[in-house]
């Protein structure tokens, strides 16, 4: 009878503890992504803090975020493969890098420089 009880108890903590562990657990939704961080990151070294290019990404070849035509010709799934892939000797692929959730949140932060 006692030992039934302990076992219980214990039983009853490992869930509480399951439990607490789980809520407490960071689920990476999209609203939990600062985008603008991850492109200040990882992006603004060649492609510049408001998407002009560095002379770094300008000596390998980034164009101007900014530009009104090249955001009218490009796609959202364009722009998601580039970030994926990259360009060899150009842009690093950042498929390992980031979750396809942060790369989606990455395509409007592109998308913003082309609404100023
Ligand atoms: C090492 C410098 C460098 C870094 C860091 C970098 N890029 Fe690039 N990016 C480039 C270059 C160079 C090109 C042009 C590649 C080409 O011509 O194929 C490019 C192209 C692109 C394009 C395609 C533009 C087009 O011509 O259609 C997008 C979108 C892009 N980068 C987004 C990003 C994002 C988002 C990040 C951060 C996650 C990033 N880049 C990080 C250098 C870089």
């Amino acid at each position: 009878m006692r030992k039934t009880g302990i076992f219980a108890g214990v039983s009853l903590a490992v869930i509480a503890g399951v439990v607490t562990y789980f809520s407490g657990t960071h689920v990476s939704k999209a609203a939990d992504i600062d985008a603008k961080k991850l492109y200040m990151t990882h992006c603004k070294t060649c492609h510049g803090e408001d998407g002009h290019p560095t002379d770094l990404g300008l000596g390998l070849g980034a164009r101007e975020f900014a530009d009104a035509e090249w955001q009218a010709q490009t796609t959202d799934e364009k722009i998601i493969k580039q970030i994926n892939d990259g360009t060899p000797e150009k842009m690093m692929p950042f498929k390992e890098k980031l979750t396809q959730d942060e790369i989606k949140a990455l395509v409007s932060v592109i998308r913003g420089f082309g609404k100023k």
